[in-house]
């Protein structure tokens, strides 16, 4: 008998590329996870439209009708748990958490941030590391804490920066990266090789530093 397959939840405010990205491992027998949800602060976001067509439920929660973030992120925690999720992943979901509604959650959430955390949270990575003059860019996967993109980094996809680039070509460019590094990370947490125990091990050691993408998945 073959355990049964993690039960994931994706929370994605926009477009939804890396959630397509998911999908598709999972489509390919790449990462054996079931999908049990799909949630939006956006009732028009893209990737909720991609989980119908998957036949995945859905949930969008307006920000709007609540009187506060706590309450906002408190409902929607409730209901991800309701969904039987085992991990939470966060891809492209474009609000800060409550840390009080985050807390039961902790080690089981990942984030996936366009820059090589720790540097540049927030918004407008690519414009940053251009302006920093930075000869390399890149994107993260972290475990998600109450500090803003500043939970402990998992994995990281490296990208050269070159002569000419400019905001939208890195994000061209990055964006396929993205769409390798955050299946391989839901797969090692999936497998039980990643996990959290107050901070991140994997093989059952401390993870030391962020594993890294190369061609053949992720290296530490
Ligand atoms: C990605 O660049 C991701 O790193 C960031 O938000 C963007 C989401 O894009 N957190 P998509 O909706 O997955 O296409």
């Amino acid at each position: 008998m073959t355990a049964a397959p993690a039960k994931v939840a994706v929370l994605a405010s926009g477009r939804g590329s890396n959630l397509a990205a998911l999908l598709d491992a999972r489509e390919r027998d790449d990462l054996p996870v079931e999908f049990v949800l799909v949630g939006s602060d956006k009732a028009g976001a893209g990737a909720l439209r991609l989980a119908e067509a998957a036949n995945i439920p859905t949930l969008a929660l307006d920000p709007r009708s609540y009187p506060d973030r706590r309450a906002f992120d408190l409902d929607l925690f409730q209901r991800i748990a309701a969904s039987g999720a085992d991990w939470l992943v966060l891809a492209g979901f474009m609000r800060i958490l409550d840390g009080e509604a985050l807390r039961p959650w902790v080690g089981r959430i990942i984030n996936i941030h366009p820059s090589l955390l720790p540097k540049y949270r927030g918004l407008h990575t690519h414009r940053r590391a251009l302006e920093a003059g930075d000869r390399e860019h890149g994107a993260s996967v972290h475990f998600v804490t109450a500090e803003l993109d500043g939970g402990p980094v998992i994995a990281q996809a490296y990208l050269p920066i070159e002569a000419g680039d400019d905001e939208q070509s890195l994000a061209q460019r990055l964006l396929p990266l993205e769409h390798r590094l955050l299946p391989a990370v839901l797969g090692l947490l999936a497998s039980g090789r990643l996990r959290w125990d107050g901070s991140p091990r994997f093989d059952d050691q401390p993870l030391a530093a962020p594993l890294r993408l190369g061609e053949h998945g992720l290296q530490p």
